[in-house]
């Protein structure tokens, strides 16, 4: 059975909204943006770099601007992301090497009751802890990023309790948010999901209040797709979680010089959009499908993975690309 109400999502920059947003003169990005999505992911806007960039300081000016965006176009807000390795401000990253569990369980708190505090009742899902298991490939293969983390360094003797304690202070903060582990690389059955299946187990034993499992999505032609994706989507919406697709993307390796991909790139990117959303609609605990950025105007492929790009659906123009009408016929069947 379809999900029932099932938020189609984007992430968002921002800046792009901080222009004073008029809707009666909306900037073409704002128009595709309330025109075409249920949901809205501050792309940056509330990330700790963003949101506290000092020990006492709080800024949620962008991050508002969002919320505000969405509210004046009845659409939903995806908190991201409350717990990761990366954009962190120089504070944390300079300070966590000092730090007791203790102390690193008190700025954390601090940080979570203030920011899901500030947005209560704005926010209908939060990324609590992003990316927070390393990779096969990565040294020590797949594990708790107790390495890169500030905080699961600093609790790197019982990290699960540190991450029982973050949903915990989140669901204190709003108890009507629904509260994620989110990762890439986490949509097959695979070594890290089944790291990420233990660990809903685990903390759904010690009673903590984690709401949903996401899968970002960040996909490559160069690689295959999973097709085990609905599968593992089915195993977490079976311990009682919702599921998400929360970042998807589809990027194109561009052959020397090309800046348009092929035919067949253009269908396989097709195919690969439609069977993210697929999976999802299948899975009656799917709660949201999110596009990271729906316009390769304002993606972080190029500057990222070089050579690839063409990854949203659609391009620089806002022009739809056949991923797009595909997606909206998935929406339209379901
Ligand atoms: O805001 C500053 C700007 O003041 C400065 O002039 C500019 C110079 O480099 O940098 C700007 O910050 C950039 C920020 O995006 C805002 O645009 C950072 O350099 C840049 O690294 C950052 O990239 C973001 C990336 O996360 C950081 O890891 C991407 O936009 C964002 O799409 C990406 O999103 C992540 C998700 O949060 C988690 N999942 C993976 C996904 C892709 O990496």
């Amino acid at each position: 059975q379809a999900p029932v109400d099932l938020a189609i999502g984007t992430a968002a920059w921002g800046e792009q909204m901080l222009t004073d947003y008029d809707p009666a003169a909306p900037t073409e990005f704002q128009d595709v943006l309330s025109r075409q999505f249920s949901s809205v992911t501050p792309e940056n806007d509330m990330k700790w770099d963003a949101v506290h960039p000092a020990p006492d300081v709080y800024d949620f000016a962008s991050a508002d601007a969002v919320v505000a965006f969405a509210k004046a176009n009845h659409q939903k807000v995806r908190g991201h992301t409350l717990l990761w390795h990366s954009q962190n401000p120089a504070w944390v990253t300079e300070a966590s090497g000092t730090w007791t569990c203790d102390q690193a369980k008190d700025v954390l708190e601090d940080h979570i009751r203030t920011v899901v505090g500030h947005f209560k009742g704005e926010i209908y899902e939060w990324d609590v802890a992003n990316e927070i298991f390393k990779d096969t490939w990565d040294a020590g293969g797949v594990s708790l990023r107790t390495d890169r983390n500030p905080f699961l360094k600093a609790c790197a003797d019982d990290p699960v309790g540190l991450l029982a304690d973050a949903f915990t202070w989140a669901h204190e903060a709003d108890p009507d948010a629904v509260l994620f582990l989110n990762d890439y690389n986490a949509e097959g059955i695979n070594e890290k999901t089944d790291a990420y299946y233990d660990l809903a187990q685990q903390l759904l034993d010690r009673g903590a209040p984690l709401g949903g499992f996401g899968a970002q999505a960040h996909l490559s032609l160069l690689y295959g797709f999973d097709a085990s994706l609905q599968a593992n989507l089915e195993r977490f919406a079976a311990l009682g979680l919702k599921v998400a697709i929360t970042e998807a993307d589809v990027r194109i390796p561009l052959l020397d010089g090309e800046t348009e991909p092929t035919a067949e790139q253009v269908a396989t990117q097709t195919e690969r959009y439609q069977a993210l959303l697929q999976a999802c609609l299948n899975v009656t605990a799917c709660s949201s499908f999110t596009v990271w950025g729906f316009s390769d105007a304002h993606s972080w492929v190029p500057d990222v993975f070089p050579g690839e790009g063409w990854a949203t659906i659609s391009d620089e123009d806002y022009t739809p690309k056949p991923a797009f009408d595909a997606l909206l016929t998935s929406l339209k069947d379901a």
